[in-house]
């Protein structure tokens, strides 16, 4: 079938179904698959969008931990779905909920009051975790308020996964250095076969994360979990001076899962709801440069042509998000079509604490 088939196959299917689904997608998802969906938002728009939605089947266009929250969130009866349940998120993957209970415990045993603030993007289980030591979950958009609640409630913050966006929130809200801390993990070594000659080499974010010792915890604030977004990750100061050298007026838009040392440098830094209101609102003829997930950049270099000249920071590409295709998309519709495919399923004991932790944010 050719890209024209399977769009009109999808619509067609769309139409037959009527009110009985619904189609969610991340702002990061590509143009053939966005054209299809009901909503298009960011992970916070997506989140609230689900109390709103009648349809017994949502499909969810995006990566696991997003399908997974609207699962905890949608009514009973409704049914989540992903074109690709193989789409996940590395950043996610670099939480996991005992290191987390372990962390917090051991701090709580030192006499330090924490409070976990978890980044949206990360597993039920982790959001159970935090929900049961009377955390929140955060997501890009709401991340300084949630920070400045969190610290309302305790000595200090665990902020994870994401370092770069604890940091940049962090900074945003005026804490200085002396009050952020750095989580390291455990080194792990991968050790090759006796017979082969290669050297053994570290394994990266694999080993188990480390507790500080009491006397580094004195007058911290916010003690950042040691994950970070890949995609976000490659963006870097050089390339902006390289650009700098060719659009001098250049301004740059920058998401907080960057590095905070190109975040301090950009003229504004914000979520992606944030960063496309930013280039809608910019002055005509403006240059801008984003740093931010590829196909973002992407539809709205297309969107702003011949108004704005935008350009991404580097090609950056979330690969996860890239796994759901209008090929699987149809797929999914045909079967929901005809039969009964598996939706995402959440385990119970863990949903409590996990809806704690998010109604903490959705009621803000
Ligand atoms: P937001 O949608 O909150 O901007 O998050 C970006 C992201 O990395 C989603 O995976
Ligand atoms: Fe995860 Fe980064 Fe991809 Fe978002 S862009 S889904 S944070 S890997």
């Amino acid at each position: 079938m050719n890209s024209a088939s399977i769009h009109n196959r999808i619509e067609e299917l769309r139409a037959s179904l009527g009110q009985k689904v619904c189609i969610l997608a991340h702002h990061y998802q590509s143009d053939d698959v966005v054209s299809h969906a009901d909503f298009l938002g960011d992970s916070l728009e997506l989140a609230r969008k689900i109390k709103d939605i009648q349809s017994e089947y949502i499909i969810f266009c995006g990566v696991y931990f997003m399908a997974e929250t609207a699962a905890l969130l949608a009514r009973p009866g409704q049914k989540v779905f992903l074109p690709d349940v193989e789409a996940d998120c590395d950043m996610a993957r670099m939480a996991d909920a005992s290191h987390l209970d372990h962390i917090i415990t051991g701090l709580k045993s030192m006499g330090t009051k924490v409070v976990p603030l978890t980044y949206i993007n990360s597993s039920l289980a982790v959001k159970s975790v935090t929900g049961k030591h009377g955390g929140a979950v955060c997501t890009s958009a709401n991340a300084e308020r949630m920070l400045a609640w969190a610290l309302e409630q305790g000595d200090a913050v665990l902020f994870l996964p994401d370092k770069f966006l604890g940091e940049n929130t962090a900074e945003k809200l005026g804490l200085p250095q002396s009050a952020i801390f750095r989580l390291v993990r455990d080194q792990r070594l991968a050790i090759p076969p006796a017979q082969s000659n290669l050297a053994p080499c570290v394994l990266e974010n694999s080993g188990p994360v480390q507790l500080p010792a009491a006397s580094e915890c004195r007058g911290v604030r916010v003690f950042l979990w040691p994950g970070f977004c890949p995609v976000h990750e490659r963006f870097a100061l050089p390339q902006l001076y390289e650009l700098r050298k060719l659009y001098p007026d250049l301004k740059l838009a920058a998401h907080p899962e960057c590095p905070p040392s190109l975040v301090r440098r950009a003229d504004v830094s914000g979520s992606t709801t944030f960063i496309i209101n930013y280039a809608a609102n910019a002055p005509n003829g403006s240059t801008l440069a984003v740093a931010t997930e590829f196909s973002l950049v992407n539809r709205l270099a297309s969107q702003h042509k011949g108004r704005l000249t935008i350009i991404p920071l580097a090609k950056s590409l979330c690969e996860d998000m890239t796994r759901t295709t209008p090929k699987n998309l149809l797929s999914l519709l045909e079967s929901l079509s005809t039969c009964a495919p598996q939706s995402i399923q959440i385990p119970e004991d863990q949903t409590r604490t996990a809806k704690i932790a998010l109604d903490h944010m959705l009621k803000g």
